[in-house]
């Protein structure tokens, strides 16, 4: 084992920092001998038999091609949930897990019906399920193989969200059902942005969840609006993830829209996230 861990040590110095690459230890030993960071750290550690070194020399040389870990342990863990990721479908973010955490808090005791739009690994979804039984969780996505990695998520998790396939920037009526919540944490990163971005974002995960045209960073949310004036009931509400550099140009664009929008900021102080209403006061 301790040849393992010097070998993941040496392997990928200078390719990661000190921290990451202890995590990335942790990940791995759990993940193929189910042995816990404990153990690690006390150095109480059985003997590796060949094939397992090999499996672990394998994960390294994926780690230097900058292969994101969760795509190459094939899971991820979100709001404590276990979730299956592979590529073409994002690795949950933990901002995200505050946009759950803001409504669990708020519905955890009522009944409502909530739709998630671009669903992905279904991780917002699944995870309100989850934690707000009595609620009914539709959820949508332009991509066929994300709504069916989010379906055997659901299934991991023992819950069940309705999933379908649809194109929110269509203008066609996606559903005629009726929501009291609408939760979306669309594609917001501009290209521009792209110079700034790690190697493993961006060479591994899906363009089409991430990324929206400099010259219309704001698309999904102006569509989602539209929609929205089917989609909501009367005293329905929407939560959206954003990019933190349009906090103020997404609660503008709510409010020409006729509707009330309060910027939230996420727990690094940065615009994140956008409650809006049609009516009356927000909390
Ligand atoms: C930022 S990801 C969010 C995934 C997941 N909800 C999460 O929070 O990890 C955006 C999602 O929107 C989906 N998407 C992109 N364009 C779409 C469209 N036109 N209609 C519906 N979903 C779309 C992508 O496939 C992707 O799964």
């Amino acid at each position: 084992m301790q040849q393992a861990i010097d070998h993941i040590r040496k392997s990928l110095k200078g390719f990661y920092g000190q921290q990451e690459i202890e995590s990335f230890i942790y990940l791995i030993f759990e993940h193929l001998f189910q042995i816990g960071r404990k153990e690690v750290i006390l150095n109480d550690l059985p003997q590796l038999k060949d094939c397992d070194l090999e499996k672990v020399k394998n994960i390294v040389a994926r780690l230097r091609n900058f292969e994101p870990i969760q795509y190459i342990l094939g899971e991820t863990e979100f709001y404590n949930l276990p979730f299956e990721v592979k590529p073409g479908v994002l690795i949950p973010r933990s901002e995200t897990e505050e946009l759950v955490d803001h409504l669990v808090k708020e519905y955890k005791e009522k009944i409502p019906k909530i739709l998630d739009i671009g669903t992905g690994s279904g991780c917002i979804a699944i995870a309100l399920k989850k934690f707000i039984p009595n609620a009914e969780v539709w959820a949508t996505d332009i991509s066929q193989a994300a709504l069916e990695i989010a379906e055997s998520n659901a299934r991991k998790n023992g819950v069940n969200v309705r999933f379908f396939l649809s194109d929110i920037l269509s203008e066609k009526e996606i559903t005629t059902a009726r929501f009291d919540v609408i939760v979306s944490n669309p594609p917001y990163i501009t290209e521009k942005e792209k110079a700034l971005m790690e190697k493993n974002v961006l060479e591994h995960e899906p363009h089409e969840a991430l990324f929206v045209p400099d010259y219309d960073p704001l698309r999904f949310y102006r569509a989602i609006l539209n929609h929205s004036t089917d989609l909501l009931n009367e005293k329905g509400k929407l939560y959206f993830e954003i990019n933190e550099a349009y906090g103020k140009e997404v609660q503008e664009l709510c409010i020409n829209s006729g509707f009330e929008a309060l910027v939230m900021k996420d727990l690094n102080g940065k615009d994140r996230f956008v409650h809006v209403r049609k009516t009356s006061i927000l909390k």
